[in-house]
């Protein structure tokens, strides 16, 4: 049965949501819970290779092949790290996870939803987040925060960034119960009071406090 918690935190890049899963860990951390903090994609040694491809090989990568490799490191993800850590009762903060695909390979690069939403499935293997944080904010605002080093997703024109973060705000309309919506354009702090506060409750609806 499974006994820990699985929490995803999404949004555009610059959204500040690294930020608020750091803070997270320590609160959590603060409160005696045994806590795992990983990312897609980029956990592990596999996980590292295929991230430094997708987001630093200089040459083209085909719009599938880009897509199979997210959905690549996540599979293993899910196998090695992210399963064997919420059986073991431990609550897991994801940095992105499977609606980045739909909002950046779907929504942006115009792969088929229904067909990312079957090899997601495939990928997950049954393990769904209990919650997903979308900090959402103003792609420009944004792209400000992201600065001039830019990685190869990050270098993408505005239009597609424009495109993710309409993706995501579908996303959360179609899962209000798992997403929820925070307003990233506020301090880290207010920001962090938001995060905490939908954490809390889910902890009380899942295992009591
Ligand atoms: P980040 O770790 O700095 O957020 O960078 C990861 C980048 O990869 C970010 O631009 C979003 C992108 N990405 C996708 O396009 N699809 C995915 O499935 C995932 C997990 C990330």
């Amino acid at each position: 049965m499974k006994k820990g918690l699985f929490i995803t935190f999404e949004g555009v890049d610059g959204c500040g949501k690294t930020t608020q899963l750091t803070k997270t860990k320590e609160f959590l951390e603060s409160k005696g819970y045994d806590v795992v903090v990983t990312r897609e994609p980029g956990a592990g040694e596999i996980g590292n290779k295929i991230r430094e491809m997708l987001l630093h090989y200089n040459g083209n990568i085909s719009d599938k092949c880009e897509m199979f490799l997210f959905l690549a490191d996540r599979a293993q993800h899910i196998e090695n790290l992210i399963k064997p850590s919420v059986d073991k009762g431990k609550v897991v903060l994801c940095d992105r996870h499977t609606d980045s695909t739909l909002a950046y390979q779907g929504f942006a690069r115009g792969q088929d939803i229904e067909l990312l939403n079957k090899l997601n499935k495939i990928a997950v293997n049954g393990i769904i987040p209990d919650l997903t944080l979308l900090y959402d904010l103003d792609t420009d605002i944004a792209q400000e925060r992201v600065g001039l080093n830019k990685d190869r997703m990050e270098s993408v024109n505005i239009e597609f960034h424009k495109k993710v973060r309409n993706g995501y705000l579908s996303l959360q309309k179609k899962y209000p119960e798992r997403i929820k919506l925070i307003n990233a354009n506020n301090s880290i702090e207010k920001v962090f009071e938001q995060t905490k506060d939908i954490v809390l409750q889910l902890i009380q609806e899942k295992r009591g406090i």
